[in-house]
């Protein structure tokens, strides 16, 4: 067992294995049954979906509620360890599990049957259609934000891209300001995925 949990890559790799098991237990079990047609296709891409959300709003939330937070405790010498080795790290996760979501979730609104340009014609729908339209829509404002704004000016703020020290520092400042703005259209982006199975 040590030498799983010790390697990242054997523990994601476990974690693989027991859900492949699980579901075979389940189905194979009689207790849970699947078409194994779109159905089960819708399943197993909202699976990935959700995964993907959560490692994206995860590092959303770790920014927000832990790492920028706190920068002003870490004394200057040590704040590289942050800038040069954390970030980056975090970065690289969070912007491909964006782009993970995004695409997982596209998938997902066409194999549930929301026909994904319907959903996206607000106004056109009702209930869950609608509900997870807007959902969508604000999911993809702050994918956008994600790509186009708060990486850019990340690779600047954390000297990926050399810049003059005044131009760095309106960087850090756009980054921030975006990454809440993410983080406060979190809010009601989760309110209208899980609604849209539950708003009639
Ligand atoms: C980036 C654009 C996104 C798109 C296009 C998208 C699309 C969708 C769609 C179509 C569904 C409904 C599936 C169904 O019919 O049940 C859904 C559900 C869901 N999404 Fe997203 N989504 C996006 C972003 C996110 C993000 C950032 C999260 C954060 C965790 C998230 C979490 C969820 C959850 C928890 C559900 C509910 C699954 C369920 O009730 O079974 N989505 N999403």
């Amino acid at each position: 067992m040590g030498a799983i949990l010790s390697s990242l890559r054997n523990t994601v790799i476990a974690g693989v294995v027991m859900a492949v098991l699980l579901f075979i237990v389940l189905t194979q079990s009689g207790v849970a049954t699947t078409s194994y047609g779109m159905d089960f296709w819708a399943y197993i891409f909202r699976y990935l979906h959700v995964g993907s959300g959560v490692m994206w709003i995860g590092l959303l939330w770790y920014f927000n509620f832990v790492q920028i937070p706190n920068m002003s405790k870490i004394p200057d010498e040590q704040k590289p360890a942050i800038g040069k080795v954390i970030a980056p790290a975090a970065l690289f996760w969070f912007r491909w599990a964006a782009m993970a979501t995004l695409f997982t979730g596209l998938v997902t609104a066409e194999l549930s049957g929301h026909y994904l340009v319907d959903a996206l014609l607000l106004g056109t729908q009702t209930g869950g259609h609608a509900v997870i339209g807007v959902g969508i829509w604000i999911a993809i404002i702050m994918w956008f934000n994600v790509w186009f704004v708060i990486w850019p000016n990340q690779k600047k703020a954390l000297g990926i891209v050399t810049v003059e020290p005044d131009v760095k520092a309106k960087a850090a400042r756009t980054a921030m300001l975006f990454s809440r703005t993410n983080t406060m259209l979190s809010v009601p982006m989760l309110l209208c995925m899980v609604g849209q199975s539950h708003l009639a």
